[in-house]
């Protein structure tokens, strides 16, 4: 017998269901699609709300095409970066939404089986999320960056313990050749970093290149503001981040915004899973949830 394999499995989900405070007839955007399971369980919660989901990666796009035809017109998929979500509303004349959902990173499916974004097969380093738009590959900067530029990548991005060795171990390296593949990076930096308990060597530095060659940080700091103004009076937005420069970028945001009298953070603050949720998924370890409430 042959199982489909899970998507993604989402993240706090009832938390981020509570905390849209999810109105009948209303209409929620979710800038990260990604597998719909959080489109799905906001469809789900009501017959008569709609959804509108928008992911950059044209994968997840078109597996999305089957929950289209699921909830018969009350779900739009849209095929984009939410960077340019000032743009793509105005595109599609969407305006004063209930909530917009903003779930960020990637999904599981994505770091299973994209090629160049896992260290656990070996595929050519290039950890592009998106090909619809020009950004360097990991390769690039593995290969070209000067070394205070890689310390700064893996120290700030991934909080890699090991920057100065990795990154003297690299420049050595690939005087000789250059990287080309994952499989490659990974397994030199298996030789300096030691493998601890359930966490790959290479994974900080892995997830620091992914946010410097897809330029998530830029792309959530463009976001916020349309955000807030694309929502209806009492609209909320919903952010779950993993890293803690995002959720910094999130928090200082929505203080900002409440110091403006834009509206209001939504008690308790900050949400992360329970117990139970880390038990059973991972991958939520280091997911916080912040909401903000429109005036
Ligand atoms: C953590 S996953 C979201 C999972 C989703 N909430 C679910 O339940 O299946 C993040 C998704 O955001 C997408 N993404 C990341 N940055 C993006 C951007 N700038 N614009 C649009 N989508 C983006 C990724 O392609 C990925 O599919």
């Amino acid at each position: 017998m042959t199982t489909t394999p899970v998507y993604h499995i989402p993240v706090l989900l009832k938390e981020t269901l509570d905390a849209l405070a999810l109105k009948s007839g209303g209409v929620y955007l979710d800038v990260t699609f990604g597998g719909g399971g959080h489109s799905r369980a906001i469809l789900e919660s009501d017959p008569t709300i709609q959804v509108i989901g928008l992911d950059w990666d044209k994968a997840a796009y078109d597996r999305g095409q089957e929950m289209v035809d699921e909830f018969d017109g009350r779900l739009q998929l849209i095929w984009g970066s939410f960077a340019h979500l000032y743009k793509i509303l105005k595109k599609h004349n969407i305006q004063k939404l209930d909530g917009i959902l903003a779930d960020f990173g990637t999904s599981q499916f994505q770091i299973k089986n994209k090629e160049g974004l896992s260290f656990l097969g070996d595929t050519p380093l290039d950890m592009r999320l998106s090909n619809s738009h020009y950004v360097s590959t990991a390769a690039h900067i593995v290969n070209y960056a000067n070394p205070d530029e890689l310390r700064h990548i893996f120290w700030t991005y991934g909080e890699e313990p090991y920057t100065k060795q990795i990154v003297a171990a690299i420049v050595e390296r690939r005087k000789i050749k250059r990287f080309l593949t994952t499989g490659d990076l990974a397994s030199l930096i298996s030789t300096i970093v030691f493998h601890k308990g359930k966490t790959h060597p290479a994974t900080r530095v892995f997830q620091a290149l992914r946010i410097v060659v897809n330029k998530e940080l830029e792309n959530i700091q463009s976001f916020l503001p349309v955000a807030i103004k694309s929502l209806a009076p009492k609209g909320r937005l919903v952010c779950i981040s993993f890293h803690s420069l995002e959720d910094r970028m999130v928090k200082d945001f929505y203080k900002s915004m409440e110091m403006a009298r834009e509206g209001s953070i939504v008690a308790p603050g900050l949400v992360v899973a329970g117990e139970e949720e880390v038990a059973v998924n991972a991958a939520c370890r280091s997911a916080k949830l912040r909401a903000f409430e429109k005036k």
